[in-house]
């Protein structure tokens, strides 16, 4: 992925590193929590004292906003930086060069480079691992900028009542993942009818969901409104509707979204009114900028919050839990009105990303039930950073996690590999059983794992996994997998082909990186 889109270009998965930001952005003042140097000031740096708003207009209408507060005192000199107005990021590797000071911000690709400029501030910022980089301008903020909204008390915790979505895995698309900041109106029109054209609605594939970057801001009577990339979002739902399918969207519980896009923070019932009123039937709703405001106690009352406007907005809407895994969600999510709660950071396009997010599942596998499900985030199948090998490995293993199926390529232009990987239904059947089991590792031995997954009927999913490069041989014995006989049908869910059953087990050669899934009856 190669966009011009700050948080596409963080280093690390997304927003896992949130949990480690102690920083507060108090006002001008920086509390001892800033990020600290120890470093010769240069002559000149004095200038850059105080906290100053750079600005970033979209094309979509929409400015973004983004805070540095700067402090040198003596040797040292102490900053904190809230790119889009999300999140409050500690600084890394300051140095001083040139008479400029340089430095980084934790988690983020962004590198910074400022100097006074007058009564402003000159930055060169670089990201996408310095493959971009852009002049700003930054001016000393007003206080109006600095202002954090008054943390409205969230409710009394109650156990919301279920309502009575996503019985199995849901499946569909998000923008997220390939498109960033680059989804519009047109791109979920085609994304909906390449859904139904290329059979993945016949598969069973269904939300079309719209993430970040929708938003403009609220109109006087505090409605939210979409920006230039939106027209109709009610034509919208319309079009997406008469294709048979459903449309979801994104928000946070926190006054922006991690975009720095305006959230539902004050406004949740009013936003879940206009999400009925739009024809909206899913909902990803995303923690970011509420961290400023409520500590991870809150989390779950402040999640019920939505879970309860969602519930009386008269739509039934599917509601999607984004904060990363923290305050174990899967504990408290269905409480809180949840369908699904993402278990883990932001996934990238790559091996490494795709293991680290769905080989730590299997701990969670007794959270999961019809309706309730944990989600390792989105897929990358078709985006381009790994091979066709290894998204059939991916795809296995969500299917095996019984993982939300959100595919997060290009639908409009996917080769025949891909297509294949995302539309194979016998591993989807495997994904959706009925039973709503989550596999969980049966084995793990020199980067083989051996994954089960109860399926309704007594049959089971298993899934070999090589996690190394070489090819590996593998065997499993029936009575490992609890089967005391010979399995009345063995099938290859990849190869689409009944493997003949032997006595004792089964037996196979597995790529690097590969996968066999098999379905034992
Ligand atoms: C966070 C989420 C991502 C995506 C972006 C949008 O990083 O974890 O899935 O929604 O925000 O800004």
């Amino acid at each position: 992925m190669n966009l011009p889109f700050p948080i596409a270009a963080s280093t690390t998965p997304g927003f896992s590193g949130e949990r480690r930001i102690k920083a507060r952005f108090a006002g001008l003042l920086m509390i001892g929590a800033a990020a600290v140097l120890a470093l010769p000031i240069p002559a000149r740096a004095s200038g850059l004292n105080g906290t100053w708003r750079m600005d970033e207009p979209k094309d979509s209408g929409v400015v973004l906003h983004t805070l540095i507060a700067l402090r040198q005192d003596g040797a040292r000199t102490e900053a904190i930086v809230m790119p889009d107005g999300a999140v409050e990021i500690p600084i890394r590797d300051v140095r001083a060069d040139n008479g400029d000071l340089v430095f980084g911000i934790a988690d983020w690709g962004w590198n910074f480079r400022v100097r006074p400029d007058g009564a402003n501030l000159h930055i060169l910022l670089s990201y996408d691992r310095g493959k971009t980089e852009v002049v700003r301008i930054a001016v000393p903020a007003a206080a109006a900028d600095l202002q954090l909204p008054a943390a409205v008390p969230p409710p009394a915790l109650r156990e919301l009542p279920a309502n009575g979505l996503a019985k199995t895995p849901p499946m569909g698309w998000n923008s997220w993942n390939h498109f960033g900041e680059a989804v519009d109106d047109k791109v979920v029109r085609e994304t909906a009818d390449a859904m139904v054209s290329s059979g993945m609605a016949a598969a069973g594939y269904t939300y079309v969901n719209i993430d970040d970057t929708w938003e403009m801001g609220r109109d006087a009577r505090g409605e939210i409104v979409p920006n230039q990339k939106f027209p109709d979002m009610k034509a919208l739902a319309g079009y997406v509707h008469g294709r048979g399918l459903k449309l979801g969207i994104y928000s946070s519980p926190g006054p922006v979204t991690c975009g720095g896009y305006e959230g539902s923070y004050g406004h949740e019932e009013q936003d879940a009114a206009t999400y009925a009123a739009w024809g909206i039937d899913y909902l990803k709703y995303d923690w970011c900028s509420a961290s400023r405001l409520y500590p991870e106690t809150r989390l779950r009352a402040v999640y019920q919050r939505m879970g309860s406007a969602l519930q009386a907005c008269g739509r039934p809407i599917v509601y999607s839990l984004c904060e990363y895994g923290m305050g174990d969600v899967w504990k408290w999510g269905p409480a809180a009105g949840a369908n699904l709660w993402r278990t883990t950071g932001d996934i990238q396009d790559n091996w490494d990303s795709m293991c680290a997010n769905g080989f730590s599942q299997g701990r969670l596998a007794r959270y999961a039930a019809p309706g309730h499900w944990n989600d390792p985030d989105m897929l990358e199948v078709g985006n381009g950073g790994m091979s066709p090998t290894e998204y059939r490995t991916h795809f296995s293993l969500w299917c095996m996690l019984a993982a939300p199926l959100m595919a997060g390529n290009d639908l409009r232009a996917m080769s025949e590999d891909t297509r294949e990987i995302l539309t194979n239904r016998e591993a989807i059947a495997v994904d959706q059983d009925a039973l709503g089991s989550q596999g969980s590792a049966l084995s793990k031995r020199d980067g083989v794992e051996i994954w089960v997954k109860a399926l309704s009927g007594g049959a089971r999913a298993v899934a070999f996994f090589n996690r190394n490069a070489a090819d590996r041989d593998v065997s499993l014995a029936w009575p490992d997998l609890g089967v005391a006989s010979t399995p009345s049908a063995v099938r290859d869910l990849w190869r689409h082909a009944d493997v003949a059953a032997d006595g004792r087990g089964y037996s196979g050669r597995v790529p690097g990186h590969g996968v066999i899934l098999l379905l034992v009856k």
